[in-house]
């Protein structure tokens, strides 16, 4: 049996906790929903390119509207719960290393979330216009801050991927990796719950 990434973050504790009973499941479902998280960031970055693509183009239509509200939903909320899960679980290990190089690499890391973060500010306000049918926004300044941080972000999981993660897998105990993904399942369960409420 596999850890799927569903039943990883499920809210469900039984199907959690019976992933725990297999660390190595745990293991390579805690990877794989990092991994996942990637690939879906790299679609939501095409979306952003060709949203800024398709305001030029087309202007404000509904189609477009939608995308934008997408987009800014997405990187609200997934993108920044990715950061956390990163911050929380595997950039710790890899500060602590005595390996100078590895914790370079985990600074930098560090500190590209900050400047993700203050990237995504400035896009986002355009972003919540263009959903709201209003081009407030110069949209030559938005393409410019768009390059910028898509080139941020895939210079950011480059690293990650080739470097940050697999140095993780080998530095972090297996028995530990069973405690991350509970600690992750919770924190989505209760940022829905209460959103919902
Ligand atoms: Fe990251
Ligand atoms: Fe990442």
């Amino acid at each position: 049996m596999t850890t799927q990434v569903a039943t990883l973050l499920s809210p469900d504790p039984h199907a959690v906790l019976d992933a725990s009973h297999h660390p190595g499941d745990a293991e390579v479902g805690l990877f794989t929903f990092l991994d996942h998280s990637h690939q879906e960031m790299q679609r939501m970055l095409a979306s952003l390119r060709e949203l800024v693509r398709a305001i030029d183009a087309d202007g404000l239509t509904p189609a477009v509207r939608a995308r934008a509200r997408e987009i800014l939903a997405w990187f609200n909320t997934q993108a920044r719960q990715h950061h956390l899960d990163e911050e929380r679980h595997v950039f710790p290990a890899l500060l602590a290393s005595p390996d100078a190089e590895v914790s370079a690499v985990a600074q930098r890391l560090v500190q590209d979330h900050g400047w993700l973060e203050e990237d995504w500010i400035e896009i986002a306000p355009a972003l919540a216009s263009a959903a709201d049918g209003y081009q407030w926004f110069d949209l030559d300044v938005l393409r410019h801050s768009v390059e910028v941080f898509d080139q941020l972000y895939v210079d950011h999981i480059l690293l990650e991927e080739s470097l940050a993660y697999p140095e993780a897998r080998a530095l972090i105990p297996a028995s530990d990796l069973q405690a991350m993904g509970l600690e992750m399942a919770r924190r989505r369960a209760l940022r829905e719950h209460a959103g919902n409420r």
